[in-house]
This record gives C-alpha cells, sequence and structure tokens, in this order.
C-alpha cells in the first residue's frame, strides 16, 4: 500500500563515481598543503573525530574538510578554521590549533566548550597572524588573560557564563583590538575603559553591568557601535559622548539611566541609530535629534514636552518610536516620506491628524497613535499609505464616518484596530477590498447599520470585534465562510434574528452576548469543535439547554446569564465553566459557577448515549478523514511519498522513526514504538485534548504505564516539511534536565505525526488542583513550592544567558499546562511546543498559538512573537492563580484585568487573596501579599517593565 521513492541504485551509484571523480580532479588542480600542517591537521582531526573530516581518502588534503580554509591560490597553508556547531565538549585540542603557525581566524563557536586551556592561551599569542577568535555560545565561564594576542582584533566571547567584575578582566594584551563582543554573559562592574584606543565596535548587552556610563568614553574615538543594553546602568549619558565622531550605533535600552538626553548626540554625523527605550530619562527631546538617524526609539522613558516639530521630517529617518511617554501638543506636520515606521501611542497628544504629509508616505508600514487624546477625523489621505500593513488609532476621540476612514485603505493591511473612537455610519461594503486582513477592531464606536455580507469575503481574518456598537439587523449567513476567523465578538448590539452556521474554526470565543437573539440555542453551534468560550447571556434564547453542548471538546466556559432558557444543566464530562443565572427556569442552584468533575458515572452515560445515537461509525468517518488530512501533511516525511489505499484506515500506520531521548535504561526495555503507535490510533481513548495535542495512557507490554502526547496537527502552523529538523529540536529537548521541566522520555515519527513519551505519574495539573477540587484547598506552603518550582523550571527553560543554548519560550503557559509530580513538585510541561511551530508562518496567525486566553500578554496582538517577557506575564497569571484561587478567566474577565483594576491600598488587596488560605495565619496573608506583588509586577503591561524571571523567582524565594 505504500510507494517510497528513492533514487534507484544505479542513479546513486552514478552520482557517486562523479562525486570521486571531481573529488580526485580538485586534489590534482592545487598544490598541497605543507607536510607539517597536514600531520597536524590529521592528529587535530584524531581528537576532533569530525564525520566528515574522516571520511577515506581526504586525509590527502586536509583544505577540502568542512569547516577549514586555505591560503589561495597555492592552498599552502591553513589560514582560518571553523568548528562551529561541530559538537565539542572538550578544550583540549585547542593547544593543537595553534601548531598552525598561519592561522588567522579560529571559530569555535557554539560547542559545548567549558574552559579555554592555559595551552592555548600560551601557544597561540605566538601566531603573528591571528586577528579573530571566535569562542560565542559555549560554557565558558572563565575569561582567559590575554597577555600577548598582539595581532588580535576580533574577539566574541558572546552567549557564555562568563561573571565576576569586568574590571577584573585583562585586556591589556589585545592592543590591536577592534571587536569587541561580551553580549549575554553574567558580568557585573561598569564598563570597561581599559581596552586598546582603537577599539570600533564595544557590546556588553545582556549583562548585569551597573554604575555609570564613563565620562572616559570619549578617548575611544574609532567607536562605531556601542551595545551597553539591558544591564542595569544608571546616571546620565554623559555629554562627551557627543564627541565620538565615527559613532553610528547608541544602544542604551533597559536600563536605569536618568536625566535628559543630552543635546550634543545630534552633533555625530555618523549616528544612525539611537535606542534609549525603557529607561528614566525626563525632560524633552532635543530638537535635532534625528537630524542624522536612520532609527530612533524613545519608548517608555518618562519625556515630557512637544515632539520637536522637524523630528519627523528629516530625510533619512525610517523608524521612530516615541510610545509610552508623556508627550503632548500636536504631531508635527511634516513627516519624512522615508518612514517605514511611527509608532506615538500612549502619549498625551492631541490635536487632528497632520493629513496632508500623509499623502507622500509610501514606504509607511506601522502606524500606531493609540493611546492619546487626538481628535478630528480619521485622514481619508491615509488610502496614500500603500505599504501600511499595520493601523492602530484605537483609544483617541476620533470622529467622522467609518468608511470615509477605511474606504480605500491599501489592500495591503493586516491589522486595523480603531476600537474606542466615536466613529459613527455603517461598515461599508467596500471593506472586502482589504483582503490581507488578520485583525479588524472597530469595537465601542458608535457604527450603525447591519454587518455587511461582504465582510465574510475577508478570507485571512483571524479576529473580529465588533463590539459595543449599535449593530442591528441579522449575522449575515455567509458570516462562516469566514475559514481562518478565530475570534468574533459582536456583543452589546442590537443584532437579532436566526444565528447562521457560524466559522468552523472559531477557537478564542463566540461572544453574542447583549443582543436581541431569541429563539433556541441554535444546532449548528455544535460543529464548533475548537471554541474555548461561548457567550450568549443577556439576549432572549429560550428553550433547554441543548445536549450538544456537552459534545463541544474544546469548551472551557459556557455563559449563557440571564436568557429564558429552562430545564437542566447538561452534564459535561469534562471541566467546563457554566454560567446560568438569570434564567428563571433553569432548575439549578445558579449564581455559582458549576464546576464538573469527570465521574466514572458520567462517563458511563455518555458514552452509553453515544453508541445509541450511532455516532461510532460518525466517529469512524471523522477518523477516516484525519487519517488522511495527516497523511497528507506529513508526506513530507523522509522524502517518502506515503500513499494511502482508500479503504485502509484499520491498517496501522507505519513507524519512520522511534528513538528514545532519555538515557534511563528501563525505560528502553519498557517502551514499545509500534504499541504506542496502535493505542493512538483510537482518538476516543484521548484522556484529554488540548488544541496542540491529545494526551493517551498507554500500558506497555512490561506493564509500565507511558503519558504520550499526540501532536494534533490539524493546524497549518506546524513544520510539515522537516522532519529531520524537528528531530534535532526533539533531541535537543531530550538533554534538557531540571527537577521542574517535563522532558519526553522517546519520541516517534509516524506516516501519521508525532508521538512523544513521557512517564505516567503526572497527569494531575495545577489547573485541576485549584479549580476543580473546591472542597480540597491546597494551603500557602503547597501553593508558594508551586510557584518557586514553575519560577525555577521557566528560568531554566529561559536558560541562563550563558546556558550555550537559545532560550526555549512558553507559547502557551497556564495552569493546565503545569503537571503535579506531587502538591509541592510542579513541571512545566509542553516545552516543545514552541520547537514545533513554523515560525514562518506564526507571524500571521500568531493568535491561533498564543495560548490560552486570560494568559496571553496584551503586546502579543501587535508584536506578533512569543517572548520571554510574555512568558513572565503568563507565569504572573498563574501565581494569581494561586494567590486568588480563582481560574485565568472568571464570569467573563480575565484574572489579570480583574487584579490590576483593584486599587493597591494593602486592605484591597487583601480582599483578592484566597480567603481559604490567607485567614490561616498573619504569615501566611503577608507573604501572599508580597507574592501579589511580584503578580503584579509580572504582569505589567509593558513588557520591558516586567522582571526578567531569574529576578522574579529571585523576588519570590526572598518572600
Ligand atoms: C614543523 O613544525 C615544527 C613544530 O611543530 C617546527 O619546529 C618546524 O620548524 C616546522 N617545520 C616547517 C618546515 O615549518
Ligand atoms: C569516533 O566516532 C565514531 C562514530 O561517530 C565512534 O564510533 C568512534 O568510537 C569515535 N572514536 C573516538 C576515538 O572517539
Ligand atoms: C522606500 O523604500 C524603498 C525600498 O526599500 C526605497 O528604495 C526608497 O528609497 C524608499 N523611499 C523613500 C522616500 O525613502
Ligand atoms: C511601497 O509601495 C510602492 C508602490 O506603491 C513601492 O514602489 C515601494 O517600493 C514600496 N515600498 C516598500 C518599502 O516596500
Amino acid at each position: 500500500m505504500k510507494e517510497i521513492h528513492v533514487p534507484s541504485e544505479t542513479g546513486k551509484s552514478m552520482f557517486f563515481l562523479f562525486f570521486i571523480i571531481f573529488l580526485s580532479c580538485c586534489n590534482l588542480s592545487f598544490s598541497e598543503l605543507s607536510s607539517n600542517q597536514t600531520s597536524t591537521m590529521i592528529e587535530l582531526s584524531r581528537f576532533l573525530n569530525v564525520s566528515d573530516w574522516n571520511l577515506p581518502g581526504s586525509e590527502r588534503n586536509p583544505c577540502l574538510w568542512k569547516g577549514v580554509l586555505c591560503s589561495r591560490p597555492d592552498n599552502g597553508s591553513v589560514i582560518s578554521l571553523s568548528l562551529s556547531r561541530f559538537d565539542l565538549t572538550n578544550s583540549s585540542f585547542l593547544p593543537l590549533v595553534c601548531q598552525i603557525q598561519t592561522l588567522e581566524s579560529l571559530d569555535v563557536s557554539s560547542n559545548s566548550l567549558s574552559s579555554v586551556p592555559d595551552g592555548f592561551m600560551t601557544n597561540c599569542e605566538t601566531l603573528v597572524g591571528l586577528k579573530q577568535l571566535n569562542f560565542s555560545m559555549n560554557q565558558v565561564s572563565s575569561f582567559p588573560r590575554f597577555r600577548n594576542f598582539s595581532k588580535l582584533e576580533v574577539l566574541d566571547f558572546s552567549y557564555n557564563r562568563l561573571s565576576g567584575n569586568i574590571g577584573d578582566y585583562g585586556f591589556d594584551g589585545l592592543v590591536q583590538l577592534k571587536s569587541l563582543n561580551l553580549n549575554f554573559n553574567n558580568l557585573s562592574g561598569s564598563v570597561p575603559t581599559n581596552l586598546a584606543k582603537r577599539v570600533e565596535t564595544l557590546e556588553v548587552s545582556y549583562n548585569s553591568l551597573s554604575g555609570s556610563i564613563p565620562e572616559g568614553i570619549e578617548d575611544y574615538q574609532e567607536l562605531k557601535l556601542i551595545d551597553l543594553s539591558n544591564n542595569q546602568l544608571n546616571g546620565s549619558i554623559p555629554s562627551s559622548l557627543g564627541k565620538l565622531s565615527k559613532l553610528e550605533s547608541l544602544l542604551l535600552s533597559n536600563n536605569h539611566l536618568s536625566g535628559s538626553i543630552p543635546e550634543s548626540l545630534p552633533n555625530i554625523q555618523t549616528l544612525r541609530r539611537f535606542a534609549a527605550n525603557r529607561n528614566r530619562f525626563t525632560g524633552e527631546i532635543p530638537s535635532k535629534i534625528t537630524r542624522h538617524l536612520v532609527s530612533l526609539d524613545l519608548s517608555y522613558n518618562s519625556l515630557t514636552g512637544l515632539i520637536p516639530s522637524e523630528l519627523l521630517s528629516q530625510a533619512n529617518l525610517v523608524s521612530v518610536d516615541l510610545s509610552f511617554n508623556q508627550l503632548d501638543g500636536w504631531i508635527p506636520q511634516s513627516i519624512s516620506p522615508s518612514l517605514v515606521r511611527l509608532r506615538l501611542g500612549s502619549n498625551k497628544l492631541t490635536g487632528s491628524l497632520p493629513s496632508a504629509s500623509f499623502k507622500s508616505l509610501r514606504n509607511l508600514t506601522y502606524l500606531e497613535m493609540d493611546n492619546n487624546s487626538l481628535i478630528g477625523t480619521i485622514p481619508s489621505e491615509l488610502a496614500s499609505c500603500s505599504n501600511l500593513t499595520l493601523l492602530n488609532l484605537a483609544t483617541n476621540q476620533f470622529t467622522g464616518i467609518l468608511s470615509h476612514a477605511i474606504g480605500n485603505l491599501s489592500t495591503t493591511l493586516q491589522v486595523i484596530k480603531l476600537q474606542q473612537n466615536k466613529l459613527t455610519g455603517e461598515i461599508p461594503d467596500d471593506i472586502r477590498q482589504l483582503s490581507n486582513l488578520l485583525i479588524l477592531n472597530i469595537s465601542r464606536n458608535s457604527l450603525s447599520g447591519s454587518i455587511p455580507p461582504s465582510i465574510s469575503q475577508l478570507a485571512n481574518l483571524s479576529n473580529m470585534n465588533l463590539q459595543g456598537n449599535d449593530l442591528s439587523g441579522a449575522i449575515p449567513d455567509k458570516i462562516r465562510d469566514l475559514n481562518s476567523l478565530i475570534e468574533l465578538q459582536l456583543g452589546e448590539n442590537k443584532l437579532s434574528g436566526r444565528i447562521p452556521v457560524m466559522p468552523p474554526k472559531l477557537q478564542i470565543s463566540l461572544n453574542l452576548s447583549y443582543n436581541l437573539f431569541g429563539g433556541p440555542i441554535p444546532t449548528t453551534l455544535s460543529q464548533l469543535e475548537r471554541l474555548e468560550v461561548l457567550d450568549l447571556s443577556n439576549n432572549k434564547f429560550s428553550g433547554e439547554i441543548p445536549d450538544f453542548l456537552t459534545g463541544l471538546i474544546s469548551l472551557t466556559q459556557l455563559i449563557l446569564s440571564n436568557n429564558q432558557l429552562t430545564g437542566k444543566v447538561p452534564s459535561f464530562i469534562r471541566n467546563v465553566s457554566i454560567s446560568v443565572s438569570g434564567n428563571p427556569g433553569i432548575t439549578e442552584d445558579d449564581e455559582v459557577l458549576i464546576q464538573r468533575m469527570p465521574s466514572q458515572k458520567s462517563k458511563l452515560i455518555v458514552v452509553v448515549k453515544y453508541v445509541a445515537i450511532g455516532v461510532c461509525s460518525l466517529v469512524a468517518v471523522i477518523i477516516t478523514v484525519i487519517v488522511l488530512k495527516l497523511s497528507r501533511r506529513f508526506k513530507g516525511v523522509n522524502n517518502m511519498q506515503v500513499d494511502h489505499d482508500e479503504e485502509g484506515s484499520t491498517v496501522l500506520p507505519e513507524v519512520i522513526r522511534g528513538k528514545l531521548l532519555t538515557s534511563n535504561a528501563s525505560h528502553k526495555s519498557n517502551i514499545n514504538f509500534t504499541k504506542a503507535v496502535e493505542a493512538v490510533a483510537h482518538p476516543e481513548h484521548a484522556l484529554f485534548q488540548t488544541i496542540f495535542w491529545s494526551y493517551y495512557r498507554v500500558v506497555m507490554p512490561s506493564g509500565s504505564s507511558y503519558l504520550i502526547k499526540k501532536l494534533n496537527t490539524r493546524d497549518r502552523l506546524f513544520q510539515q516539511a522537516s522532519s529531520v529538523q524537528l528531530e534535532l529540536e526533539l533531541e535537543m529537548l531530550g538533554k534538557l534536565h531540571h527537577a521542574n521541566v517535563m522532558v519526553p522520555l522517546a519520541y516517534v515519527l509516524y506516516s501519521e505525526g508525532c508521538l512523544l513519551f513521557y512517564d505516567y505519574a503526572h497527569t494531575r495539573t495545577l489547573y485541576d488542583v485549584l479549580h476543580n477540587n473546591p472542597s480540597d484547598v491546597v494551603d500557602w506552603t503547597s501553593r508558594y513550592s508551586i510557584a518557586v518550582g514553575i519560577a525555577q523550571g521557566i528560568c531554566y527553560l529561559h536558560g541562563s544567558k550563558s546556558s550555550g543554548r537559545d532560550p526555549i519560550l512558553l507559547p502557551d503557559l497556564s495552569s493546565k499546562k503545569i503537571m503535579l509530580k506531587s502538591l509541592t513538585e510542579p513541571l512545566v510541561g509542553d516545552i516543545e511546543l514552541f520547537k514545533v511551530i513554523d515560525h514562518s508562518k506564526s507571524n500571521s496567525s500568531l493568535s491561533a498559538v498564543a495560548g490560552t486566553i486570560g494568559y496571553i500578554p496584551p503586546e502579543y496582538a501587535y508584536t506578533m512573537r512569543v517572548t520571554m517577557a510574555g512568558n513572565v506575564y503568563s507565569f504572573g497569571v498563574i501565581l494569581l492563580e494561586l494567590l486568588t484561587g480563582r481560574p485565568a478567566v472568571c464570569e467573563g474577565r480575565e484574572l489579570a484585568k480583574w487584579v490590576q483594576s483593584h486599587p493597591s491600598q494593602p486592605e484591597q488587596l487583601n480582599s483578592i487573596l484566597d480567603i481559604r488560605v490567607s485567614k490561616t495565619s498573619t504569615v501566611a496573608t503577608k507573604q501572599m501579599l508580597r507574592a501579589l506583588s511580584v503578580a503584579l509586577a509580572c504582569i505589567n503591561i509593558s513588557p520591558g517593565a516586567r522582571p526578567k524571571m531569574k529576578n522574579v523567582l529571585r523576588m519570590l524565594t526572598r518572600l
């Protein structure tokens, strides 16, 4: 039933023959490396055991080895050696490298070296030609002393584990040094001033440097790039910096710098990029600041006064970000046509938009002026911005008719945010022309008329928010054509009539609350198998609550309050929070959220029911469809073309590759890959499902149980093409080891997807323990160790600056992703998600992967990127769950917003805490209040103001 197309044997051997001929030609056409260097290289190859180097016959010419570069044209000597990503763990080979007298460049980046041997420092300092040394992305913890190395120009120790005071580091021998990169280490002390005066680039970002920027920096007249961002520098920028006449980039982001921006900076004629965002700068912006700049970022400071009138008009300006300051006055009239990105949001700007200047902004791509006090109409000249992708004018006082505002906007637009203004009129039919639109938010205006059917032509739309207007009439039937829509907010309007079939992929929310809908709850809602929140409250729905709602497998929240429903609330086998208050005909205690525990009995009843109505056959059809779909998705695996035969749904899929990741031998004898693939062929046996995974318990022939996660590849965001890449990533994850991280033990790639294996012991989630067990209150001590454990796990995943790997981010961090080994030992789960998502695609529909509502940081809406700061936010929400005992979304409101809306006096905050826990002791209350302030810091609306995870951990452990 399966055909595998691989090159035929003859084809392969022909190719091989040509390859050999090609190699020998190369050998003939160049002269040889000196025997001295050849023997050094061969010795090195024995040391390193690189498979590419040890091919039979290759010893004849090391110049052809991967990573080796020889002098041209004679190939007489090795001049450059790149051993990047060679899996090196032992640095004892390094002194040998120094025997290559002609070496000019050595790159050992991206390995796991933990030291630089003395032998290297003494042997290599005599290499007269050595100009470049790259040790970045290793685990070196001790900076070697450079006594001589008098020709070295470029030194890169970024992404290592260097610590201690940078002032104690010896740079004295590096008299020719031009470039020093120590980014992403753990250095303390102040900005070094003991470098060679000819230094051109100085990079020490992401360390813990403190103190102020030294006045003496003006002695480094050759400096072109200074990157001091992400440290703890304080004081003000010395105005002598303005004397650095060759400076091109000055990056000071994310420090504690204060004072005003020096007037001398615009004097630097070469300065193109200036970033001083996320500091504590005050005062006014110097009038000529952008005179030579291409990019200016002063966001998240406390700058005041007007935006200087010529700031935006400079000819080369491409990007300006002044958002989150306290700037007032009008937006300058003259704007440079070169601008690509302009962000002025969250200031105190007034007046109307400089309409005339929009006419020429052909390159403008991102325009954000939200959260100001701008007035007047949205200028029709915006139509000339033919490259506009994001338009955010939300939360201002704009007036006028919506159709005039968006009638002619560029079809390149992907995000439109005009919510919270005073726009009137109807939603124009023309909106269909915005065919690239992903996010449309025009909520909380005064729009009237009905929703135009043409809106259904926005094929890429993922989020639509029309809430809080005066829209009337029926929802157009064609709305079901919105095949990418995952969120539909239509609440607080005057919509009425029949509810049409809804878009099939709705996930985040379907909100029809506060409208004029009536009649029975439509059965077509039963098709929304991904829907998490359904809000039909405050309408006139009548009849019984239909049973099919229990079959919505992704539902977490069902809000039916204030309708005219009757009868009983059906039994949900999964945990769904249900709100039915204000329905006089409902027989059940209302008011409270009804939390349902899975019980064997109700499961049985439901199963019987299902059988009775013959759903079995339906399930079989669905499985067949899914199987066929998946097989198509994964056909790229190992270049095999897997053709399923038509009635092949009973034939078991073939294991392409199963691999043990753990070194624990007991798993090796227990895990049976074929057995696992067999077991997950029955989706109805899943313990539970999330949007990305199905979870199974599989008992192996040996009797031991494993928790198996099966990737639900129904989303196009998953990496489909590169199984090799996926395997590499999984193997990397398998190497992780931390008591609070749930690391896969093994994986299987098979024709229908991918399975991951875990210890079965951990199947209770934090969510279950906190919110599904009202009688069994977890005490503060346990909650505290859970919080600390999760923080430790996330810290580990984010990696210290020097863990030598990229940080592992958690796109979907929530209390449902925290598994509990015991009441004090949490495990951070779902760490694979970031690796299996196809990031090239996640750009356009990140909202589909940005996790669970309630935990999604606000900035994801516009940055569309999963970040560490975003993870900190989600952790903050989990901490709030532990402190308040409330779920992340509670009564239709996000917990984070609810907490933020409380006044910050102690007695008010006290009332937020889970009283069942806080009342037990005053010590507990005190600690909880301190933990609450940590949580509040984590959910800070501005990502830069949130503490890093390691600081969160530090704060928590000091409670
Ligand atoms: C070969 O290398 C040794 C030491 O490694 C050195 O003493 C000798 O002079 C070299 N010979 C040539 C021809 O470079
Ligand atoms: C070199 O690597 C091969 C496999 O890549 C391994 O079999 C062999 O034992 C290694 N040799 C040494 C000396 O480490
Ligand atoms: C707009 O962008 C294009 C392409 O990057 C560039 O060539 C052009 O010079 C820009 N226009 C202006 C006015 O800067
Ligand atoms: C913007 O759009 C115009 C066409 O209107 C195009 O010529 C120009 O290159 C675009 N600029 C960028 C930066 O893409």
